[in-house]
């Protein structure tokens, strides 16, 4: 791809319809089809129609977001958007939102709010002093964090090192009890998350939020993709409680099947977020009465990501949306229940919302554990070969696992079939 791109930088210009089918034919085989029904790799939703559409008119229209002014639909598309994702998710009314790029730039937004809340609390002025003197501030992980939390804390100065991890004691209310009790005046910050990247479990929020409220801690939510289990009165009992934290970090680009780039960040404590975003300039009216998105977000310009947002949850509506939380939860359930019965293959962890782990024996029966991880990989590897299906594979508790992951609207029954065909094929030619 790169020998293909690459060319001396153009001294002259060329016509438009020219660059983009050169662009085009350049491309070739270097686009995925990870938005398609049978891309099962990452956690990575399709695109649908009126969502695609709405995006295409975003660049059209060209609006910069930043501020009403600049854009009046823009904004109150995005102030639409925001109680409707609010409602979706059953997140308190009041809660304040940001429109970010993913849920990347959703952590960063809601744990600048938690900083700014938790230091206010010590009577230090974060934006102001910043965090050179400052009380140190404590973070309590109770599960397998994303790495997307340890980046945010990177970025806002935090660090890595403050986070204390109770990684496999998930749910022991006890263990935590103890760890918010060791230092009870320290500023703390407690990381939780619905829908974990390799079995879509969620913690027990309600019982960390109790005892976070005990310590007067601030819960922060990764529900990049589980928190939409709130919209499934199915699926909802997954993430009982997920609803009394003090912050949530979703995408759009996952389940919700908008495209590229699209998070929120929601935080129920609104003045919090707005002292640790908002901005002032000359030029800016700060007398205006709208929501302006300069105040809740990172960036100062940025696209206007409300219209996509806005025509996803239009084309499906709140029942649409339910469906398809529902539809590929059931579906990811049946490709790793089909998978299992292959004679090669093992559930590893039969999915409780849309994500699933499966990985391959060797032939020989008395084969060790790197033996294991190898047979996986290589199946992994023809599978991609082969073209029908895309898989990735993980490191799970120290094995080499396949990852299923069913987010894309596209996703059928039968590219359920097609896929459980193709790994029989696979293993076949093993
Ligand atoms: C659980 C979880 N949190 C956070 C992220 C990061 O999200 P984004 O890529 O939208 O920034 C991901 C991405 O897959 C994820 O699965």
């Amino acid at each position: 791809m790169i020998s293909r791109f690459r060319t001396p930088l153009p001294e002259q210009g060329a016509a438009a319809s020219e660059v983009i089918q050169q662009m085009v034919d350049k491309a070739r085989g270097g686009i995925m089809r990870t938005s398609g029904g049978r891309s099962f790799a990452w956690v990575i939703g399709g695109t649908l129609p009126a969502a695609l559409a709405a995006d295409w008119m975003t660049s059209v229209w060209d609006q910069n977001a930043a501020l009403s002014a600049c854009s009046p639909a823009a904004a109150a598309v995005e102030s639409v958007v925001g109680s409707w994702i609010k409602e979706l998710l059953g997140l308190p009314v009041d809660a304040s939102f940001a429109l970010v790029t993913g849920c990347q730039m959703a952590h960063f937004t809601c744990l600048a709010a938690a900083r700014h809340h938790l230091l206010a609390g010590k009577g230090w002025d974060v934006e102001r002093r910043g965090l050179q003197g400052a009380p140190n501030v404590r973070v309590i992980d109770v599960s397998a964090r994303h790495a997307s939390v340890d980046r945010a804390l990177r970025f806002l100065g935090i660090g890595t090192d403050a986070v204390v991890s109770m990684r496999g004691e998930r749910c022991s209310s006890s263990s935590l009890q103890t760890v918010l009790g060791s230092q009870p005046d320290a500023p703390t910050i407690v990381l939780t998350q619905a829908g974990d990247i390799h079995t879509g479990e969620s913690d027990a929020f309600e019982n960390v939020i109790l005892l976070a409220r005990q310590h007067g801690a601030w819960v922060h939510v990764d529900g990049a993709f589980g928190l939409w289990a709130q919209a499934s009165a199915r699926h909802r009992h997954r993430v009982a409680g997920v609803e009394g934290a003090d912050s949530w970090a979703t995408d759009g680009h996952k389940w919700l099947n908008v495209p590229f780039d699209s998070g929120y960040a929601i935080v129920a404590r609104s003045d919090a977020h707005r002292a640790s975003m908002s901005t002032k300039a000359t030029y800016i009216d700060s007398a205006t009465e709208m929501r302006e998105p300069l105040d809740w977000t990172p960036e100062w310009s940025r696209r206007a990501r409300a219209f996509s947002t806005y025509a996803a949850i239009q084309e499906l509506g709140r029942k649409g949306i339910e469906k398809q939380i529902d539809h590929s939860c059931q579906l990811a359930s049946a490709l790793v229940d089909r998978m299992g019965r292959l004679p090669r293959i093992e559930i590893v962890s039969s999915p409780v919302l849309n994500q699933g782990l499966i990985r391959v024996k060797p032939s020989n029966a008395n084969a060790n554990q790197e033996e294991h991880d190898s047979a996986t990989l290589r199946v992994v590897e023809h599978l991609s070969q082969q073209g029908e299906s895309f898989f990735q594979p993980s490191r799970w508790n120290d094995r080499t696992v396949i990852r299923v992951s069913v987010c894309s609207w596209q996703t059928t029954e039968d590219d359920i079939q097609r896929a459980v065909v193709a790994m029989e094929q696979v293993l076949r030619g093993e």
